[in-house]
Order: structure tokens, then C-alpha cells, then sequence
């Protein structure tokens, strides 16, 4: 199994970047066969999509396919953002927009929001409605929303009942992320999701 995070924030040192970091450890602890690898969209890596990125010698498409061959290689997604202004950050946006089915197509994915406050709902909420018509990412039913992240997450040792909770929260999703990424493995080999007529979701 290997499994691609994605942090969406793209501040320097953001809250989302930490909490990927606590995915990847709890993952290491809990599935240690499990392979991992993060992509951080701080500072913003990828200008945001235009036609150059169909062109094979396009300067977008060879910026793009380090990030393209990493995402092929999973086999499922934690997907980790910020509310920003009650929305996605772009950066994330345009991931999903470059991203077509080869690459996260009938591919299990964890939304993981984070917020300062009570936030982080109209990013899950965001992700779910739209973005994966076409390229076929499947979010599992579970969500994390990491709430008052400057106080969660800190440390070995849990410092409190909430921090606590979301950590179980988060193993929680984790173990069930991982069991959708093998069970999904065959569907992609099946030849059944590849059809000519329809690569646009509808
Ligand atoms: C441009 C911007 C807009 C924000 N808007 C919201 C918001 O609408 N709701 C919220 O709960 N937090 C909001 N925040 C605060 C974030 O929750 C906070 O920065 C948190 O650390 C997660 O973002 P980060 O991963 O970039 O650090 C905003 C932060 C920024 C930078």
C-alpha cells in the first residue's frame, strides 16, 4: 500500500503542513508496511493550470510530472486542508483540476480539515461537491476536522480530551482509509473504469 498526502495549505510552515506530518507518523505506527509520501503545495509548486500542460515539451507539463508520477503511484490519498475564507485554498484547487483519472481515479481519499477556530465544514463540505467528477477521486464517508488546531496535535502525549479524541479520531479514519485503498486495487485493474465514451463523468 502506498499512500499520498497532500497538504493543501500553501503557507510556509502552515498548521496543515503539521498535521500532515501527524498522518504520516500515525500511519508509520499503525501500518508500518505501508509506504508513504507527502506533497506539500507550500509556496505553491504548480502554476495554476493552462493549455501547456497537454503539450508534451509545455512548460507546465514538465513542471507537472514529478507531481503526476508521485500521485500515479498511489494507491490512496489524505487529502489535508485549510479553510481559507470558508473555501479551499487554490493551490489544492488547481491540484484537483490537473489531476485526471490515471493519476487519483477510483482511488480512496480522507478529507482532513483544518481550522484556527470551529471551522474546517465548508471545505469538507466543498471537496465533496466538486472536483472529482472527472478525474474520479472517491473521498471515503469519513472526514477529520482538526478544530482549535494550535492546541491539537502537539507532542507523543495527548494534552487533553479533545486532542486525545481527534488522535483516535484520526487512527479511526486512518485504518479505514487503508482498507478502501486495498479494496479498491482490483476495481482499477478490472478494465471497467476505462471507457472511451465517457471520460467525463457524465
Ligand atoms: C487567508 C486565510 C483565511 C482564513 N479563513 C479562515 C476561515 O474562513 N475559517 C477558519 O476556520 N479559519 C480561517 N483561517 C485560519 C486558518 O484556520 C488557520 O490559518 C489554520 O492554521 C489553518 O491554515 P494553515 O494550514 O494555512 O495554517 C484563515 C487563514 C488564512 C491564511
Amino acid at each position: 500500500m502506498h499512500l499520498v498526502i497532500i497538504v493543501g495549505s500553501h503557507r510556509t510552515g502552515s498548521e496543515s503542513s503539521r498535521v500532515g506530518s501527524f498522518v504520516a507518523a500515525t500511519v508509520g505506527r499503525i501500518d508500518p508496511a505501508t509506504t508513504v509520501d507527502t506533497i506539500d503545495l507550500a509556496a505553491n509548486p504548480l502554476p495554476l493550470w493552462d493549455e501547456s500542460v497537454w503539450q508534451p515539451d509545455g512548460a507546465l507539463a514538465s513542471l507537472w510530472k514529478p507531481f503526476r508520477d508521485r500521485l500515479r503511484a498511489a494507491d490512496a490519498f489524505v487529502v489535508v486542508t485549510p479553510e481559507w475564507a470558508g473555501t479551499v485554498p487554490p493551490a489544492l484547487k488547481n491540484l484537483l483540476l490537473l489531476a485526471g483519472p490515471k493519476e487519483v481515479g477510483h482511488k480512496p481519499g480522507l478529507i482532513v480539515a483544518v481550522s484556527s477556530g470551529r471551522g474546517g465544514s465548508y471545505p469538507v463540505s466543498e471537496l465533496r461537491t466538486g472536483g472529482t467528477k472527472n478525474n474520479r477521486l472517491l473521498w471515503i464517508p469519513e472526514q477529520v476536522l482538526v478544530q482549535d488546531v494550535g492546541d491539537m496535535l502537539r507532542g507523543d502525549t495527548p494534552a487533553g480530551e479533545r486532542d486525545d479524541w481527534i488522535r483516535r479520531r484520526i487512527e479511526f479514519a486512518l485504518r479505514i482509509l487503508l482498507a478502501y485503498g486495498s479494496a479498491l486495487q482490483p476495481i482499477r485493474r478490472s478494465g471497467l473504469t476505462d471507457h472511451p465514451d465517457f471520460p467525463y463523468g457524465m
